[in-house]
Protein backbone atom coordinates (compact mmCIF):
# COMPACT_ATOMS: atom_id res chain seq x y z
CA UNK A 1 0.00 0.00 0.00
CA UNK A 2 1.76 2.75 -1.16
CA UNK A 3 1.95 5.98 1.01
CA UNK A 4 0.64 9.73 -1.14
CA UNK A 5 3.53 11.14 -2.64
CA UNK A 6 4.57 15.02 -2.51
CA UNK A 7 4.05 17.03 -5.55
CA UNK A 8 6.81 19.32 -7.21
CA UNK A 9 5.25 21.95 -5.62
CA UNK A 10 4.52 20.60 -2.20
CA UNK A 11 8.30 18.92 -2.04
CA UNK A 12 9.70 22.62 -3.47
CA UNK A 13 7.61 24.28 -0.28
CA UNK A 14 9.12 21.60 2.35
CA UNK A 15 12.99 21.75 0.71
CA UNK A 16 12.33 25.31 1.39
CA UNK A 17 10.86 25.44 4.90
CA UNK A 18 13.71 22.57 5.84
CA UNK A 19 16.38 24.77 4.43
CA UNK A 20 15.85 27.63 6.18
CA UNK A 21 16.23 25.66 9.94
CA UNK A 22 13.14 27.21 12.04
CA UNK A 23 13.12 30.62 9.91
CA UNK A 24 10.21 32.38 8.08
CA UNK A 25 9.44 31.61 4.83
CA UNK A 26 7.43 34.33 2.95
CA UNK A 27 4.33 32.93 1.21
CA UNK A 28 4.27 35.19 -1.85
CA UNK A 29 8.52 33.99 -2.22
CA UNK A 30 7.08 30.57 -2.21
CA UNK A 31 4.05 31.42 -4.66
CA UNK A 32 7.16 33.34 -6.56
CA UNK A 33 9.34 30.73 -6.91
CA UNK A 34 6.68 28.32 -7.78
CA UNK A 35 4.71 30.89 -10.02
CA UNK A 36 1.35 30.05 -8.77
CA UNK A 37 -0.98 32.58 -6.12
CA UNK A 38 -0.50 32.83 -2.76
CA UNK A 39 -3.81 31.29 -2.48
CA UNK A 40 -2.47 27.88 -3.62
CA UNK A 41 0.24 27.77 -1.74
CA UNK A 42 -2.24 27.69 1.20
CA UNK A 43 -3.72 24.83 -0.03
CA UNK A 44 -0.40 23.00 -0.03
CA UNK A 45 -0.10 23.93 3.21
CA UNK A 46 -3.73 22.91 4.02
CA UNK A 47 -2.48 19.54 2.52
CA UNK A 48 0.62 19.11 4.79
CA UNK A 49 -1.30 19.74 7.69
CA UNK A 50 -3.13 16.85 6.82
CA UNK A 51 -0.46 14.74 7.06
CA UNK A 52 0.71 15.58 10.44
CA UNK A 53 2.70 18.86 9.88
CA UNK A 54 1.95 21.95 11.71
CA UNK A 55 2.96 25.79 10.34
CA UNK A 56 3.65 28.84 12.40
CA UNK A 57 2.05 31.33 9.94
CA UNK A 58 2.58 35.20 10.92
CA UNK A 59 1.49 37.42 8.39
CA UNK A 60 4.33 39.63 7.84
CA UNK A 61 6.94 37.15 7.65
CA UNK A 62 5.11 34.18 6.38
CA UNK A 63 5.55 30.26 7.31
CA UNK A 64 7.77 28.06 9.49
CA UNK A 65 7.54 24.75 10.43
CA UNK A 66 6.67 24.23 13.92
CA UNK A 67 5.86 20.08 13.76
CA UNK A 68 6.62 17.16 10.90
CA UNK A 69 5.22 13.67 10.83
CA UNK A 70 7.35 11.42 13.03
CA UNK A 71 6.31 8.30 10.84
CA UNK A 72 7.69 7.87 7.09
CA UNK A 73 7.02 10.45 5.22
CA UNK A 74 7.76 10.14 1.28
CA UNK A 75 7.72 13.94 1.02
CA UNK A 76 10.16 14.61 4.37
CA UNK A 77 13.09 11.81 3.07
CA UNK A 78 12.68 13.46 -0.69
CA UNK A 79 13.48 16.60 0.51
CA UNK A 80 16.33 15.55 2.99
CA UNK A 81 17.99 13.92 -0.13
CA UNK A 82 20.23 16.04 -2.60
CA UNK A 83 17.84 17.74 -5.02
CA UNK A 84 17.69 16.15 -8.57
CA UNK A 85 19.62 12.75 -7.14
CA UNK A 86 16.54 10.89 -9.33
CA UNK A 87 16.36 7.97 -6.71
CA UNK A 88 13.89 5.11 -7.62
CA UNK A 89 12.53 5.48 -4.03
CA UNK A 90 8.70 3.70 -2.80
CA UNK A 91 7.11 4.32 0.35
CA UNK A 92 4.86 2.18 1.19
CA UNK A 93 2.41 2.13 4.58
CA UNK A 94 2.48 -2.12 4.80
CA UNK A 95 3.82 -4.85 2.57
CA UNK A 96 4.96 -8.58 3.26
CA UNK A 97 8.57 -7.91 2.92
CA UNK A 98 10.77 -4.69 1.42
CA UNK A 99 12.88 -7.20 0.22
CA UNK A 100 10.04 -8.92 -2.09
CA UNK A 101 8.88 -6.17 -2.66
CA UNK A 102 12.44 -4.70 -4.23
CA UNK A 103 13.09 -8.31 -5.92
CA UNK A 104 9.51 -8.09 -7.77
CA UNK A 105 10.56 -4.56 -9.18
CA UNK A 106 13.53 -5.99 -10.01
CA UNK A 107 11.86 -8.89 -12.26
CA UNK A 108 9.28 -6.45 -13.38
CA UNK A 109 12.65 -4.25 -15.16
CA UNK A 110 12.52 -0.95 -12.71
CA UNK A 111 15.41 1.08 -13.15
CA UNK A 112 18.49 0.82 -10.51
CA UNK A 113 18.98 2.10 -7.59
CA UNK A 114 15.96 1.16 -6.42
CA UNK A 115 14.69 1.97 -2.93
CA UNK A 116 11.54 0.12 -1.03
CA UNK A 117 10.60 1.26 2.61
CA UNK A 118 7.88 0.32 4.51
CA UNK A 119 6.32 1.63 8.06
CA UNK A 120 5.27 -2.29 8.47
CA UNK A 121 5.95 -5.53 7.29
CA UNK A 122 3.58 -8.38 7.10
CA UNK A 123 6.20 -11.13 6.44
CA UNK A 124 9.59 -9.51 7.37
CA UNK A 125 12.35 -12.45 7.10
CA UNK A 126 15.49 -12.44 8.83
CA UNK A 127 18.43 -14.56 7.86
CA UNK A 128 18.02 -18.48 7.86
CA UNK A 129 14.51 -17.49 7.58
CA UNK A 130 13.62 -16.08 10.45
CA UNK A 131 10.58 -14.20 11.09
CA UNK A 132 11.86 -10.05 11.47
CA UNK A 133 9.82 -8.58 13.92
CA UNK A 134 7.99 -5.73 11.61
CA UNK A 135 5.53 -3.73 13.74
CA UNK A 136 4.43 -0.51 12.54
CA UNK A 137 5.55 1.74 15.63
CA UNK A 138 8.47 3.73 13.95
CA UNK A 139 11.14 1.39 13.10
CA UNK A 140 12.74 1.33 10.15
CA UNK A 141 12.52 -1.71 7.10
CA UNK A 142 14.55 -0.81 4.12
CA UNK A 143 15.58 -2.66 1.02
CA UNK A 144 17.91 -1.84 -1.56
CA UNK A 145 17.77 -2.99 -5.02
CA UNK A 146 21.03 -3.20 -7.37
CA UNK A 147 21.96 -4.56 -10.53
CA UNK A 148 25.70 -4.61 -9.67
CA UNK A 149 27.23 -7.25 -12.63
CA UNK A 150 30.20 -8.32 -10.30
CA UNK A 151 31.71 -11.91 -9.96
CA UNK A 152 29.00 -13.90 -6.92
CA UNK A 153 32.95 -14.25 -5.11
CA UNK A 154 33.38 -10.37 -4.93
CA UNK A 155 29.96 -10.74 -2.20
CA UNK A 156 31.56 -12.32 0.34
CA UNK A 157 32.60 -8.99 1.98
CA UNK A 158 29.21 -6.82 0.62
CA UNK A 159 26.88 -7.28 4.10
CA UNK A 160 30.10 -6.69 6.28
CA UNK A 161 31.24 -3.20 4.34
CA UNK A 162 27.76 -1.97 4.14
CA UNK A 163 27.05 -3.12 8.10
CA UNK A 164 30.44 -1.03 8.80
CA UNK A 165 28.81 2.00 6.84
CA UNK A 166 25.67 1.82 8.30
CA UNK A 167 27.83 1.53 11.74
CA UNK A 168 29.45 4.82 10.69
CA UNK A 169 25.90 6.71 9.93
CA UNK A 170 24.57 5.52 13.15
CA UNK A 171 27.71 6.79 14.80
CA UNK A 172 27.75 10.29 13.12
CA UNK A 173 23.63 10.55 12.97
CA UNK A 174 23.38 10.19 16.61
CA UNK A 175 26.68 9.86 18.58
CA UNK A 176 26.71 6.76 19.85
CA UNK A 177 28.78 3.93 19.06
CA UNK A 178 27.40 0.82 17.55
CA UNK A 179 29.20 -2.85 17.09
CA UNK A 180 28.79 -5.06 14.19
CA UNK A 181 28.19 -8.34 15.08
CA UNK A 182 29.86 -10.78 12.26
CA UNK A 183 28.17 -11.28 9.96
CA UNK A 184 24.84 -8.98 10.08
CA UNK A 185 23.88 -7.62 13.30
CA UNK A 186 24.07 -4.54 14.27
CA UNK A 187 24.06 -3.90 18.66
CA UNK A 188 23.78 -1.80 21.38
CA UNK A 189 24.55 -2.32 25.19
CA UNK A 190 24.60 -5.88 24.11
CA UNK A 191 21.02 -5.86 22.31
CA UNK A 192 20.38 -6.00 18.82
CA UNK A 193 19.55 -3.13 17.25
CA UNK A 194 19.09 -3.98 13.60
CA UNK A 195 20.12 -7.12 11.18
CA UNK A 196 20.09 -7.36 7.32
CA UNK A 197 19.67 -9.51 4.49
CA UNK A 198 21.21 -9.87 1.29
CA UNK A 199 19.67 -11.90 -1.12
CA UNK A 200 21.22 -11.81 -4.95
CA UNK A 201 20.77 -14.18 -8.46
CA UNK A 202 22.98 -15.05 -9.61
CA UNK A 203 23.27 -15.28 -14.16
CA UNK A 204 25.89 -16.32 -16.04
CA UNK A 205 28.21 -16.37 -13.53
CA UNK A 206 27.77 -12.79 -12.51
CA UNK A 207 25.44 -11.25 -9.70
CA UNK A 208 22.66 -9.69 -11.73
CA UNK A 209 19.85 -9.17 -9.22
CA UNK A 210 21.23 -7.60 -5.63
CA UNK A 211 18.77 -7.12 -3.06
CA UNK A 212 20.14 -5.59 0.37
CA UNK A 213 17.78 -5.35 3.28
CA UNK A 214 17.92 -3.37 6.22
CA UNK A 215 15.65 -3.73 9.44
CA UNK A 216 16.68 -0.84 12.41
CA UNK A 217 14.82 -0.36 15.58
CA UNK A 218 14.72 3.20 16.14
CA UNK A 219 11.91 4.14 17.63
CA UNK A 220 10.08 1.76 18.96
CA UNK A 221 9.22 2.53 22.98
CA UNK A 222 10.85 -0.11 25.65
CA UNK A 223 8.01 -1.85 26.34
CA UNK A 224 6.34 -2.82 22.72
CA UNK A 225 8.95 -5.60 22.04
CA UNK A 226 7.61 -9.23 22.10
CA UNK A 227 8.20 -11.32 24.92
CA UNK A 228 10.82 -13.18 22.93
CA UNK A 229 12.37 -10.47 22.34
CA UNK A 230 12.05 -8.42 25.34
CA UNK A 231 15.66 -8.89 26.96
CA UNK A 232 17.52 -9.12 23.19
CA UNK A 233 16.17 -6.28 21.34
CA UNK A 234 16.53 -2.49 21.81
CA UNK A 235 15.96 0.76 19.39
CA UNK A 236 18.11 3.27 19.11
CA UNK A 237 15.45 5.80 20.71
CA UNK A 238 15.49 3.49 24.08
CA UNK A 239 19.75 3.30 23.86
CA UNK A 240 19.50 7.30 23.34
CA UNK A 241 16.70 7.86 25.93
CA UNK A 242 15.01 9.91 23.06
CA UNK A 243 13.77 9.73 20.07
CA UNK A 244 15.21 10.41 16.40
CA UNK A 245 13.94 12.12 13.30
CA UNK A 246 13.00 8.89 11.49
CA UNK A 247 12.74 11.15 7.76
CA UNK A 248 15.82 12.46 8.50
CA UNK A 249 18.09 9.55 9.40
CA UNK A 250 16.22 7.30 6.55
CA UNK A 251 17.25 10.12 3.88
CA UNK A 252 20.70 10.16 5.41
CA UNK A 253 21.29 5.95 5.23
CA UNK A 254 19.86 6.05 1.72
CA UNK A 255 22.90 8.71 1.18
CA UNK A 256 25.25 6.36 2.89
CA UNK A 257 24.39 2.95 1.35
CA UNK A 258 24.34 4.51 -2.34
CA UNK A 259 27.84 5.80 -1.62
CA UNK A 260 29.15 2.68 0.01
CA UNK A 261 27.30 0.65 -2.74
CA UNK A 262 28.88 2.90 -5.22
CA UNK A 263 32.44 2.15 -3.69
CA UNK A 264 31.80 -1.33 -3.52
CA UNK A 265 30.80 -1.90 -7.42
CA UNK A 266 34.16 0.23 -8.44
CA UNK A 267 36.00 -2.25 -5.88
CA UNK A 268 37.41 1.07 -4.16
CA UNK A 269 36.29 0.09 -0.71
CA UNK A 270 38.80 -2.34 0.62
CA UNK A 271 41.49 0.32 3.00
CA UNK A 272 38.03 1.96 4.15
CA UNK A 273 36.73 -1.49 4.94
CA UNK A 274 39.85 -2.29 7.07
CA UNK A 275 39.40 0.53 8.65
CA UNK A 276 36.07 0.83 9.91
CA UNK A 277 35.90 -3.27 10.51
CA UNK A 278 38.54 -2.43 12.80
CA UNK A 279 36.21 0.27 14.59
CA UNK A 280 32.88 -1.06 14.91
CA UNK A 281 33.76 -5.03 15.02
CA UNK A 282 31.68 -5.94 18.34
CA UNK A 283 33.64 -9.54 18.39
CA UNK A 284 37.20 -8.97 18.43
CA UNK A 285 38.73 -10.97 21.88
CA UNK A 286 35.50 -12.01 22.89
CA UNK A 287 35.17 -15.89 23.55
CA UNK A 288 32.74 -17.19 21.19
CA UNK A 289 30.76 -20.30 20.29
CA UNK A 290 29.95 -20.35 16.21
CA UNK A 291 27.51 -22.77 15.47
CA UNK A 292 27.84 -23.84 11.94
CA UNK A 293 25.42 -26.32 10.44
CA UNK A 294 24.97 -28.50 13.65
CA UNK A 295 28.37 -28.02 14.56
CA UNK A 296 29.64 -25.92 16.99
CA UNK A 297 33.12 -24.54 17.94
CA UNK A 298 34.45 -22.49 20.70
CA UNK A 299 37.40 -19.87 20.33
CA UNK A 300 37.97 -16.64 20.64
CA UNK A 301 37.96 -13.76 17.58
CA UNK A 302 40.62 -12.73 16.18
CA UNK A 303 38.95 -10.82 13.42
CA UNK A 304 37.89 -11.26 9.66
CA UNK A 305 40.56 -12.14 6.89
CA UNK A 306 40.22 -10.24 3.44
CA UNK A 307 36.88 -12.91 2.03
CA UNK A 308 35.03 -11.53 5.52
CA UNK A 309 35.37 -15.21 6.99
CA UNK A 310 35.49 -14.71 10.66
CA UNK A 311 38.79 -16.60 12.64
CA UNK A 312 38.57 -18.03 15.55
CA UNK A 313 41.81 -18.99 18.12
CA UNK A 314 40.44 -22.20 19.58
CA UNK A 315 41.66 -23.43 22.97
CA UNK A 316 44.66 -25.17 21.40
CA UNK A 317 45.55 -22.05 19.68
CA UNK A 318 45.06 -23.07 16.44
CA UNK A 319 42.67 -20.57 14.11
CA UNK A 320 40.05 -21.65 11.87
CA UNK A 321 38.14 -19.76 9.63
CA UNK A 322 34.55 -19.75 8.47
CA UNK A 323 32.39 -18.10 5.91
CA UNK A 324 29.45 -18.41 8.00
CA UNK A 325 27.52 -19.15 11.05
CA UNK A 326 25.68 -17.93 14.17
CA UNK A 327 27.69 -16.55 17.33
CA UNK A 328 26.78 -16.52 20.09
CA UNK A 329 28.92 -14.48 23.23
CA UNK A 330 29.93 -17.76 25.90
CA UNK A 331 29.23 -17.46 29.23
CA UNK A 332 32.53 -17.80 30.90
C1 LIG B 1 18.59 -10.70 10.45
O1 LIG B 1 19.10 -10.13 11.42
O2 LIG B 1 18.32 -11.90 10.48
C2 LIG B 1 18.29 -9.89 9.21
C3 LIG B 1 17.05 -9.06 9.36
C4 LIG B 1 16.70 -8.26 8.13
C5 LIG B 1 15.35 -7.59 8.23
C6 LIG B 1 15.10 -6.64 7.10
S1 LIG B 1 13.70 -5.61 7.39
C7 LIG B 1 13.77 -5.03 5.76
C8 LIG B 1 14.08 -6.22 4.87
N1 LIG B 1 12.88 -6.93 4.55
C9 LIG B 1 12.84 -8.15 5.08
O3 LIG B 1 11.90 -8.97 4.95
N2 LIG B 1 13.97 -8.39 5.76
C10 LIG B 1 14.86 -7.25 5.71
Amino acid sequence: MPIAEPTPADLTILRELLGRSGEFVSGSALAGQLGISRVAVWQHMRKLRAQGFRFEAIRSRGYRIAERPARLHPGLIRASLPEGSGLNLICLDRVDSTNDEAARRLAAGEPTPLVVASRAQTAGRGRLGRPWHSADNGNLYLSFAFRPHVAPERMSTFTLWMGVNVCELVANFCRATPGLKWPNDLYFDGRKAGGMLTEARIDADEIRDLVFGLGLNINSPAGAWPAALADRAISLAEHLKSPLDLNRFTAALIGRVLLAYRAFADDTYRATFADLWQRYDFLRGKHVTLLEHDRRHAGTVLGIDDEGALLLRDAAGRTHRFRAGETTLAKR
